[in-house]
């Protein structure tokens, strides 16, 4: 039984050695931003008072937020722990409990924050199909615009041992599996980890932890749109500013989302993404291949698999190393079950 069972992702936190420069990209990727207390802030239209932090340094990534359902959550987080409860000295105040997790990661649970009601205006408008022609006598303008962020979705966080981190975040935050990826058979590789809402829906993933090979960091974080015209819309906007594309625009496998990700000027990579799966806790988890996590159900191929990205260092050996180790496993036993 996990300590207390965390709502969402609230926040992620970066370093920057130039403010401006990091407003002026987070503008042109579709949030509003205001500046308080020396830091730097990206609202969405969820109404949260903040989702993504840019504090002045050496640009790094400096932590994820999740957010609890209540004080008394961040209580027993607390007394679990043996951290305090502090008071939340940031737009929106609130509380919070900080934690490092085994990569070292710092991770903010807070809960309590002032939150203005979700401004849902920029809403899909009816799409006539082959099927259903709901759209009659209306014709579509869009004007071009940065994408509209509605809400922070999620964080994908490189680990050093996933089976170590996946207990970890568990145990706290009482996250579900919904894909397991795999190298090999029987040998993970990561996970796409959900919010445990009992019967109501949750993304399909708020945290991925992938076992892969380099230096620690955020790999990236993502943000939802308000639909795919906005999606798309963002995508041409970003690229009349000059900003550099990393990935998209393509629909994944796991999660199902339309995706494009960017890298602002300090090489964070962020991703828009709208129509995603949800889940509820009964759903149960699946198992997935490395395939399937880079590959696409339209649109661009990851980077990595047309060499215009060269695979991580060690990424190949890291994969061998894994395969190897299962066969041998298999070998020693050929009933087939690992010893
Ligand atoms: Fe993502």
């Amino acid at each position: 039984m996990a300590v207390i069972r965390i709502e969402d992702i609230a926040h992620v936190r970066f370093a920057a050695p130039n403010l401006a420069e990091m407003r002026s990209f987070l503008k042109d990727f579709g949030f509003e931003t205001f500046e308080e207390g020396g830091r730097l802030y990206g609202r969405g239209r969820d109404g949260r008072p903040f989702l993504h932090v840019t504090e002045p340094g050496e640009a790094r990534f400096l932590a994820v937020g999740l957010r609890a359902a209540s004080l008394a959550d961040l209580e027993a987080l607390s007394s679990a722990e043996g951290v305090p409860v502090e008071t939340l000295d940031e737009p929106g105040g609130g509380h919070i409990v900080r934690l490092v997790d085994p990569d070292g990661y710092r991770v903010e649970v807070v809960a309590g924050q002032d939150s203005a009601a979700p401004d849902l205006s920029c809403a899909d408008p009816p799409r006539n199909s082959a099927a259903a022609k709901p759209r009659l006598g209306t014709p579509v303008r869009l004007k071009s615009a940065p994408a509209h962020i509605q809400r922070i979705g999620h964080a994908v966080l490189r680990v050093r041992n996933f089976r170590a981190s996946e207990a970890w975040y568990k145990a706290r935050f009482g996250l579900l599996t919904s894909d397991e990826v795999e190298a090999a058979k029987g040998v993970p590789l990561g996970a796409f980890l959900r919010c445990d809402r009992g019967d109501q829906p949750s993304d399909h993933h708020t945290l991925f932890l992938a076992q892969l090979p380099g230096p620690p960091g955020l790999l990236h974080a993502a943000f939802e749109v308000a639909h795919l015209d906005d999606l798309m819309l963002g995508h041409q906007y970003l690229k009349a500013a000059g900003r550099k594309p990393a990935w998209g625009v393509g629909r994944h496998i796991m999660g199902s989302q339309i995706f494009d990700y960017w890298l602002d000027p300090f090489g964070n990579e962020l991703e828009h993404w709208t129509d995603g799966d949800l889940y509820t806790a009964a759903d149960p988890p699946n198992k997935q291949t490395m395939k399937a996590l880079l590959a696409v159900q339209w649109g661009a191929p990851h980077p990595m698999q047309v060499g215009r990205l060269a695979p991580p260092v060690g990424l190949v050996a890291f994969i061998m190393a894994l395969r190897l180790r299962v066969l041998r496993l298999f070998r020693r036993n050929p009933e087939g079950t690992p010893a």
